[in-house]
């Protein structure tokens, strides 16, 4: 797993137009919520064009150490026999998630209603982020908690015996904290209820009504009005993954700041809970255009094609937009240092407790290489210095975030001098064919620093 070996430094030069069909793994949300909602119904779910990163292999690993079968079959299409709601068994070792930040807290939320104890860990990155604002609201179901100080992981979990169910106002627009609590409504009886101020990502109401889940969803003036109940059979399903958006974006990107570049970059899922980037993109005045618009599954599908864009403009991205491109705002920075103008990102604190804290890995990195940042506890602006002008020249900290590498070799692929980043292991994590993938469209990647 990613920082558990040795760094593994990578460079990115500035690189011939990137040309061709870009074809990104699977869909990192929905990879992690098929394989824990698989193991949490009766029978046998099949998943194919599951995301196979370290992030979800974690997951599936997990989901067999709480008593699910989880096998791959030799045409990549994944079985998971199920042990129904609140079937879930003792796991007999420490649980490490490794990097995922979804994948502990979504599990945290699916066995906190059984009574079972599971103790939970991952890499130091993991090991730095807040896990309270997932423990806060399981213990309303009555599941205790025993962590370091600050809420941090190893954290040991003991499920609720008689659980109730709960009503929940999020305090961050979380939807990870969002699906814990849903998740642990499961095996709850009555109504759970949760409300979010803001709309984030809805992937998991989505897939527990494929389920059969009886799930209600009001806009109300508090906002999103979630209620499940409780108690279901969960029946198995057949789940094609749709290609993740949050790696789309990389091809997408580096598109757009590569000059003659023209990339398709087929089948990514637009739900709109997802899809903030590329309306940024197009209001910067990025080339981007959606072809054969289609609908799979009740969500909405098209092929992106992205020209390298001359005449991008740095704006001032709306607020209410941060959810649906939360993890998106690295690799934003680094079109927006290759557009004219300032660009300002605000309301966007969320971004302090990913996988590093992603203005602070950014904003150094970028200014490593010549780029002005400025930032505040929930902002951020950078001053674009136009196509091609970023000077680069730097080695930058991955900080064991996959995000922060991808970006910052997108942004050598485009500067004067080469940037390198002194860890490019964490990419697994999300999107293990990222080098092949750049390097066929004719990036320029190579190990190590430059000579
Ligand atoms: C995710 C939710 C988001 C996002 C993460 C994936 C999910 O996190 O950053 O990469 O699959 O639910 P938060 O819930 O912390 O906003």
């Amino acid at each position: 797993m990613s920082g558990h070996g040795q760094p593994r430094p990578l460079t990115a030069r500035k690189s011939p137009p990137l040309k061709g069909e870009a074809k990104v793994p699977g869909d990192k949300s929905i990879s992690h919520r098929a394989l824990i909602l698989g193991a949490l119904s009766v029978g046998e779910t099949k998943v194919r064009g599951l995301l196979e990163g370290e992030d979800v292999l974690a997951t599936a690993a997990a989901m067999r150490a709480f008593g699910a079968e989880v096998t791959r079959g030799a045409d990549g299409e994944w079985s998971i026999h199920g042990v129904g709601t609140g079937g879930f068994a003792e796991p007999s070792d420490v649980i490490d998630c490794g990097n995922a930040g979804t994948g502990v807290r979504l599990i945290m939320g699916a066995m906190a209603t059984t009574p079972i104890t599971a103790t939970f860990t991952g890499d130091a990155s993991l090991r730095s982020r807040p896990m309270g604002r997932v423990t806060d609201p399981l213990a309303l179901f009555g599941t205790a908690s025993y962590g370091r100080r600050g809420g941090k992981l190893p954290m040991t979990l003991v499920g609720a015996a008689d659980p109730v169910p709960v009503r929940y106002t999020l305090p961050m627009a979380s939807a990870q904290v969002k699906s814990a609590v849903l998740l642990a409504g499961l095996n709850a009886p009555g109504e759970t209820v949760v409300v979010e101020g803001e709309a984030t990502r809805d992937h998991t109401e989505r897939m527990l009504r494929g389920f059969g889940a009886d799930v209600r969803v009001e806009e109300t003036s508090e906002g999103r009005v979630i209620t499940l109940k409780g108690q279901p059979e969960l029946r198995p399903q057949s789940i094609d993954v749709p290609r993740d958006p949050s790696s789309a974006a990389f091809p997408v990107c580096a598109a757009l700041i590569v000059e003659g570049s023209d990339v398709l970059v087929p089948n990514i899922g637009l739900n709109p809970t997802r899809a903030g980037l590329f309306e940024t993109l197009r209001d910067m005045g990025a080339d981007l255009t959606y072809e054969n618009v289609r609908d799979e599954g009740g969500e909405p599908v098209a092929d992106i094609r992205a020209r390298f864009s001359p005449d991008m403009q740095g704006i001032s991205v709306p607020e209410d937009r941060a959810a649906s491109m939360i993890d998106e705002y690295p690799i934003l920075s680094v079109v927006a240092a290759n557009a004219r103008g300032r660009t300002e990102m605000r309301g966007v604190k969320e971004l302090r407790v990913k996988e590093s804290d992603r203005i602070d890995a950014m904003a150094k990195g970028l200014r490593a290489n010549g780029v002005s940042v400025d930032e505040g506890d929930d902002w951020w602006t950078v001053e674009g210095r136009g196509p091609g002008g970023v000077p680069g020249g730097a080695t930058v900290a991955a900080q064991l975030d996959h995000r922060i590498a991808m970006s910052f070799l997108c942004l050598g692929m485009a500067s004067a001098k080469p940037v390198t980043v002194d860890d490019a292991s964490p990419i697994a994590t999300s999107f293990p064919i990222f080098e092949t993938l750049m390097t066929g469209l004719g990036a320029d990647l190579a190990e190590g620093h430059p000579a």
